[in-house]
Order: structure tokens, then C-alpha cells, then sequence
């Protein structure tokens, strides 16, 4: 059997450090462990957290833009918008009719929604919401992925998704393969300027594709404590020492935490950050530039992605349909 890794990134905003580090440099590192590989764009998720349509549509092209500047290979893996492929609607209606009501209230998503308030009527709680981790499966389960690469807080949804595909495959015949998630275990949450984690809803991002003066800037305001240059200081709790560990190898770790011990200015700190922050970025910008004026060639590589990937999608749903009697009359 195939081994294949997916994983999608809902084009919501523009992607900082954190959607780089925790979601997008690892999937692609994993990849060459799988004999398959496929990384999309959920602009269907998108539209239930957005309503502005500029605002989908520019960060669809950010978040490819980041996918590729990141160094997907579309000859090796399978890129596609999830627009792309109706079938994975299609397949979203099938699951929604094996899906207890009761695993969706259970969403910590929906339950945050209607935390503060008992009436959803007022909270603007949409039925997108609610179905939102069974778009999700049919993402997963649409390709029979073996392993789904996300962070911590995605883990409850492939939880649901293995959930829904053993119901299918219960009350038809065997359908889907169970997928495993794979959290990237030790360093879960990179931490915003603010030390909370980076997330655009909080407004404490570095991003990702940004110039160097931007990247500088923002690393400038990474809040620190007030302990003068000389003063030693603690690592241990730093969004900077953290930030910089994502980037460093152990050596490197170890010299900054010794420069801490040692009284380093958050400045000079701060310098160290930026240097090797850049340092891996300065690639990637490079192929940033070169692919965003170039909208034709991200649409064709999108397109060619999803003739491909649609292949698989058009096979996969007429047995689906099959198992569950829509067919032709006989
Ligand atoms: P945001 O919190 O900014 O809205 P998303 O929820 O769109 O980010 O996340 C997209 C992907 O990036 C997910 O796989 C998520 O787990 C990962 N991710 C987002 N923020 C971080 C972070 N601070 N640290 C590690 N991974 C993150
Ligand atoms: N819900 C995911 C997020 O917000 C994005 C996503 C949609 C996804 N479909 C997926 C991730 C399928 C992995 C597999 O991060």
C-alpha cells in the first residue's frame, strides 16, 4: 500500500513564521519519507472564517506563494487548489450523512464559538462552521492519505476524520484508509512578538514573506523584559531564545544561551536573531520575487495540479457513490 502525506493550509491571511515552521517547512521535509505527497489550498475552509472576497483571493496566491517559495516541487508532489476538485464537496455531502450531529458538537471550534453565548442565532454561528471538520475529512479521505502532517491544535479534526471514514466503512463496505496525524512533537507552538502564540487572530506575527526591512522591524518589537546590557538573563522563557532555536543548530543554541549568562544586550540579541532568521529566509525571498509576478505561471502549476490529483478524485468518488447506491439503474 501507498504511503501518502497531505496536508492543506485554509487561505486565510498571509502566512507568518509559525504557519512556515510549524506547518509548512516540516510537510515538506516529510515528503521524502512517503512514496506520495500532496499539499493544497483550502479555499473552501477559507470562506467560512472570511466573507471578504479580496481578502481570499489575495491570500490564496500569499499562501501558494508560500508553498512554493518554500520549495515545493510540483513535478514530485500533487499542488492544487481544493476548489479545484468538486468531488471533494461531493464527498463532504456523503460523510455529513454518516457523521453523528454529536461529534460536531463536540468541535473545540463550534465550542468556542458558542462559549460566551447560548444563542448561535447571534453568535453567527454558520453551518460552515459546524461541518467544518467533515470538509476536512473528505480533504483526507477523498486521497486515501496514510498520514497527515498538522499542528497540535488540528489533532481533534483527524481524530473526527478517522472517526467518520470507520463509520463509512462500517455501515458500507471498506472505503477508506484510517489516516494518523503527525504533530511535529517538541517544539509545538512558535511564540509572536507578544510571547503568546504567533497566530494573525492575535496580531503578533513576523511574516513570512516579507522584505528584510520589514523582518527586521518586526523582530525589533518582540517584547522583552527590561534587564539593562550586562545584566545576565534568563533563556528559558524568551520568545527571542525561542524564536532563534527554531533556526539554530545546537551549537549555535548553546552560544546564545551563553551570551545570555553572559549579559548580551536584547539589541545584539535581537541582531543574532535577525541574522539567522534571514539567513534561511533569503532563499525563499528570492524565489517569492521571482513567482509573484508571475500569477500565470502559479495558476498553470495550480491547474495542472488538480487535472492530476482530479484523476484520483474521479475514481475514488465513483466507488463511493457506488457503495452508497447512486448508480445506474440496473
Ligand atoms: P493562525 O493561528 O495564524 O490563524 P492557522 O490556524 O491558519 O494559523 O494555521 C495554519 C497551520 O499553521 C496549521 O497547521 C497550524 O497548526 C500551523 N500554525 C499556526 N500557528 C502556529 C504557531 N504559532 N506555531 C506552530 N504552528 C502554527
Ligand atoms: N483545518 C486546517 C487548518 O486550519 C487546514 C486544512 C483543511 C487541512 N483541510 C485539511 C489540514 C486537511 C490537513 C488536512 O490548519
Amino acid at each position: 500500500m501507498k504511503k501518502r502525506i497531505l496536508t492543506g493550509i485554509t487561505t486565510t491571511g498571509t502566512p507568518h513564521i509559525g504557519n512556515y515552521l510549524g506547518a509548512i517547512k516540516p510537510a515538506l521535509y516529510l515528503a521524502k519519507d512517503f512514496d506520495e505527497s500532496f499539499y493544497f489550498l483550502a479555499d473552501y475552509h477559507a470562506i467560512i472564517k472570511n466573507s471578504n472576497s479580496q481578502e481570499v483571493d489575495d491570500s490564496v496566491k500569499n499562501v501558494a506563494l508560500s508553498w512554493l517559495a518554500a520549495g515545493l516541487d510540483t513535478s514530485r508532489s500533487y499542488f492544487y487548489r481544493q476548489s479545484d476538485v468538486p468531488e471533494i464537496m461531493e464527498l463532504s455531502w456523503i460523510l455529513s450523512c454518516v457523521t453523528a450531529k454529536g461529534l460536531m458538537n463536540r468541535s473545540h471550534a463550534y465550542k468556542a464559538a458558542t462559549a460566551f453565548n447560548d444563542n448561535e442565532e447571534d453568535k453567527g454561528i454558520t453551518m460552515g462552521l459546524f461541518s467544518y471538520p467533515i470538509l476536512m475529512a473528505a480533504d483526507i479521505l477523498m486521497f486515501n492519505a496514510t498520514h497527515v502532517p498538522v499542528g497540535s491544535d488540528q489533532m481533534q479534526h483527524i481524530e473526527m476524520t478517522r472517526d467518520i471514514a470507520g463509520r463509512f466503512n462500517h455501515i458500507y463496505k471498506n472505503t477508506f484508509e484510517i489516516p494518523e496525524a503527525i504533530i511535529q512533537s517538541n517544539k509545538e507552538v512558535v511564540p509572536g512578538v507578544d510571547g503568546r502564540k504567533m497566530s494573525k487572530s492575535y496580531g503578533n506575527i513576523i511574516p513570512f514573506l516579507s522584505t528584510e526591512k520589514v523582518l527586521k522591524k518586526s523582530i525589533a518589537k518582540i517584547v522583552t523584559n527590561s534587564l539593562e546590557p550586562g545584566q545576565p538573563k534568563d533563556h528559558s522563557d524568551c520568545t527571542v531564545h525561542s524564536l532563534f532555536s527554531y533556526f539554530a543548530n545546537e551549537d549555535q543554541i548553546n552560544e546564545l544561551t551563553k551570551d545570555y549568562k553572559d549579559g548580551i544586550s536584547w539589541g545584539d540579541a535581537k541582531n543574532k536573531l535577525f541574522e539567522i532568521v534571514n539567513n534561511e529566509i533569503k532563499p525563499i525571498r528570492e524565489k517569492y520575487e521571482t513567482f509573484s509576478q508571475d500569477s500565470d505561471l502559479i495558476n498553470d502549476l495550480l491547474s495542472d495540479g488538480a487535472s492530476k490529483v482530479k484523476v484520483i478524485a474521479k475514481e475514488k468518488i465513483e466507488s463511493i457513490r457506488d457503495s452508497v447506491g447512486i448508480k445506474k439503474i440496473s
